[in-house]
């Protein structure tokens, strides 16, 4: 029998579970929010779901407004429509007609160039409309969720036209991914915004932060002490960051092929995980204390010269093969890529961390499209013991211990420990210790856009790239960049649906291997 207060929950559509908390309710200042790039592909397929989500679980400011902005003459009915459809289609939870009505009824559209000065008069017009019906000054966010070269245009309009600084509200930016395709760029485009907004002001995503598993990882280092007394260069051997991808590019050769997976995730996802794991404790978890020590990481990384590129990173590209059962094309097949591409689809690095903690340890990092399956984690691998006094025969596959935090899926961590096999002999087998997602919380994790909306809205930066952490990412990136433009032998091919091209063994130390993906 459901007690009173689970019945009211069910009532109201709130899981009945201790074990469920969500996004907390904490109060969010009224938010007009505009998205640049309303009808992309982005905004279908992952903000307006994940804005839903917010809805639903009550998560939003209590007045809260949205305005769609792109090239697309569309009516505030049409916009409305296309949120429906895609929150339909999209929303991890199917969407409740009282929550989603309400939640439509408060979007709005403006239609116009990102580079025309009228757009943004119209676009003032519709903000004041918000706040003169509310009587009050609604806080402003602006999410630029459009083509990168657009970035530093929107930025700066928006400051032209007065719509960068509010007296009595606060005026936010959120700027999607790539930021810059190199260090030069990178510069620039904080140049530009920076000087339109102040860095507090911005909020460059990066959506492996919103991910449940990654902040875990905060949690896991510093809320427990079993791990600290071995999280250094005395016990731990090497480490492996897999960001493994069954899919290939899809319909994004455009922007792919320019891209290419050092950048697509290496440069921004990849690190940010290194930098969570291996940071030292903030003081507080207020964003510039974790970020002070997140971007400490980098700096301690020693960027390769073009000359050392070959020993430190490796590239490939996906030929034919098959993944799920199906035959798939290769990367030069795909649609739009040309015949003559050099864009890698894979690629690995080994990178060390200068300070006392870190050195001499390999972090070993690698991503692919088309590889034998989908799984992101993080394996940390410790020295072996110094001396194994067990009987050797019969003992299966002694290896030494290995932490695995697991992103997705399988969401979880799981510790490989050594026990004895029961039986009159001493004879020892790894078995692992886990902690699932799944078990432990029997819920859904939010979407990472839900999390990551939400803090837009309550100010909170902790789990956005700052300026340094960005440039610095970039400045790791561009040597290996560079010497692979220059280089002109063939690149090396792995089929679709396999491991990965055999050239990445090239960078394991002596006694390393990769770990089956
Ligand atoms: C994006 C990349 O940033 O991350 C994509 O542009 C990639 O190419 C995606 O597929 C992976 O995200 P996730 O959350 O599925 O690991």
């Amino acid at each position: 029998m459901a007690t009173v207060e689970q019945q009211i929950k069910e009532a109201e559509g709130i899981e009945a579970n201790p074990l469920v908390e969500g996004l907390e309710r904490l109060p969010v200042h009224p938010t007009t929010l505009v998205i640049f790039g309303a009808t992309g592909d982005l905004a279908h397929r992952k903000l307006l779901p994940a804005i839903y989500n917010l809805a639903h679980e009550g998560a939003l400011p209590e007045r809260f407004n949205l305005i769609g902005v792109s090239r697309s003459d569309l009516s505030d009915e049409d916009f409305q429509q296309q949120a429906r459809e895609s929150i339909a289609e999209f929303s991890r939870r199917t969407p409740d007609d009282t929550v989603l009505d309400s939640l439509v009824g408060r979007m709005r559209y403006v239609s116009g160039s990102f580079d025309d000065a009228s757009m943004y008069d119209r676009l003032r017009k519709a903000t004041e409309e918000f706040d003169r019906e509310a009587e009050m000054a609604f806080n402003r966010l602006f999410y630029l969720s459009t083509a990168p070269s657009f970035f530093p245009v929107i930025a700066e309009a928006l400051g032209e036209h007065g719509l960068a600084h509010h007296d009595e509200a606060d005026v936010r930016l959120v700027v999607e991914k790539p930021f810059g395709t190199d260090l030069d760029s990178a510069l620039e485009l904080n140049r530009r915004i920076l000087s339109v907004f102040d860095e507090n002001q911005v909020f460059r995503i990066d959506h492996y932060l919103g991910k449940e598993t990654v902040q875990n990882m905060l949690v896991l280092r510093f809320a427990n002490m079993i791990f600290e007394p071995l999280w250094n260069r005395s016990y731990v051997d090497n480490v492996q960051i897999t960001a493994a991808e069954d899919i290939g590019i899809g319909s994004r050769a455009g922007y792919y092929d320019k891209s290419g997976a050092l950048r697509d995730l290496i440069q921004n996802h990849l690190l940010q995980l290194l930098m969570i794991l291996t940071m030292e404790s903030p003081v507080s978890f207020s964003a510039n204390e974790v970020r002070d020590e997140k971007v400490k990481v980098l700096h301690a990384v020693p960027p390769p010269s073009v000359e050392t590129v070959p020993d430190m990173a490796v590239r490939a590209q996906y030929a034919a093969g098959a993944t799920g059962g199906q035959d798939v094309p290769g990367y030069l097949e795909e649609e739009g890529v040309p015949d003559d591409s050099r864009t890698e689809t894979f690629a690995a690095v080994r990178l060390h961390i200068n300070n006392w903690r870190w050195a001499g340890v390999p972090f070993y990092l690698r991503h692919g499209k088309r590889l034998a399956r989908k799984g992101t984690e993080i394996a940390v691998t410790l020295k072996p013991v110094p001396h194994l006094a067990f009987q050797q025969e019969r003992s299966v596959g002694v290896e030494p211990n290995q932490l695995i935090l697991a992103v997705q899926p399988n969401e979880g961590v799981s510790l490989s420990l050594v026990a004895k096999i029961p039986g009159a002999r001493m004879s020892v087998r790894p078995v692992n210790m886990e902690f699932l997602y799944g078990t432990s919380f029997m819920s859904q994790s939010p979407e990472a856009y839900e999390r990551l909306i939400l803090d837009t809205m309550r100010g909170d930066a902790t789990l956005f790239a700052r300026n340094d952490e960005v440039e610095a990412a970039w400045a790791i990136c561009d040597p290996i960049l560079e010497a692979w433009q220059k280089d002109t032998a063939p690149l090396p091919q792995y089929s679709a649906g396999s491991q990965g091209p055999e050239e990445a063994s090239r960078l394991l130390e002596p006694g390393h291997r990769w770990r089956a993906i």
